[in-house]
């Protein structure tokens, strides 16, 4: 699909990772509505670069948990631009949950907004797609989808039910649009990192570093672009995923 000119939703867009994505579609030629949870200031930032690169944007606000605010959400972007015609799902929470435990509310709370928000998003933009016949959705997932990781079962878990989902929408969507996910490996380290982590989860990759966000907007880009793709994966992680087999050998 040629952007230039649609509409995009990029959830989580007002900071980090889905900021860099606003830019990228913008920069394709997208009018983007950019999503924000509390990041208010933040989004009203990335709002007025997408004006000032030539484009139409608007901040929109809703806890991806709440499918009420998400209908009014979509509601609003379509009454503002028309229908959504790239969908990038890239808000997520990323909460430890010790197990066992007697509190089942992280569990619950973090399939709400990595799993049930991007459902109730494609819900909400997928009869539009359908109507017009082309439309595209992405979920960033992460390796956890496939690794489980320690202290963050429900975390990981959810990205695997997100990756799940991804596929079942492409099924779902076909042949009128198109599903994908992106699986970044480091991409841009949290705010709570210390310079240890920071070193140490570079380490785990083959190529030995941060990947910074270009090419996971790359990737978002490819999906876009390519009509004969869906249901699939990019990973982009450094080669994350086989960081281990180097470890083994060093050993
Ligand atoms: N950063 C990395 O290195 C990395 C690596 C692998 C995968 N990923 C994936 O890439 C995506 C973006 O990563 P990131 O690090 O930029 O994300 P992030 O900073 O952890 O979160 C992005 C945004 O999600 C929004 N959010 C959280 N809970 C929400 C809720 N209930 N309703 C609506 N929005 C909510 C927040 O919006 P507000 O600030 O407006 O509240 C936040 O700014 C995520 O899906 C993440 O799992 C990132």
């Amino acid at each position: 699909m040629d952007v230039a000119g649609r509409t995009a939703l990029v959830t989580g867009g007002a900071k980090r990772l889905g900021s860099h994505i606003v830019a990228a579609l913008a920069q394709s030629g997208a009018n983007v509505a950019v999503h924000y949870n509390t990041s208010a200031h933040e989004a009203e930032d990335v709002v007025a670069s997408v004006e000032a690169a030539g484009r139409r944007s608007m901040a929109v606000q809703a806890d991806i948990a709440d499918p009420d605010a998400i209908g009014v959400m979509v509601s609003a972007v379509e009454q503002e631009f028309g229908s959504v015609d790239v969908l990038v799902n890239s808000a997520s929470s990323f909460a430890p949950d010790p197990f066992p435990t007697k509190d089942h509310s992280i569990w619950l709370r973090t399939f709400d907004v990595l799993v049930h928000g991007p459902y109730y998003l494609a819900n909400a933009v997928a009869p539009g797609m359908l109507t017009r016949g082309e439309g595209v959705i992405i979920n960033i997932v992460d390796l956890s989808a496939w690794h489980p990781w320690p202290d963050r079962g429900a975390h990981s878990v959810a990205k695997a039910a997100l990756l799940a989902l991804t596929r079942q929408l492409a099924v779902e969507l076909a042949p009128s649009a198109r599903a994908n996910a992106i699986a970044p490996g480091p991409t841009i380290p949290a705010e709570s990192f210390d310079d240890a982590q920071i070193d140490r989860l570079a380490k785990r990759n083959l190529l030995g570093r941060w990947g910074g966000p270009d090419g996971v907007v790359n990737a978002v880009r490819y999906l876009v672009e390519s009509d004969f793709v869906t249901g699939d994966c990019l990973t982009v992680d450094g080669g994350e995923r086989w960081g281990h087999v180097r470890q083994r050998f060093a050993d």
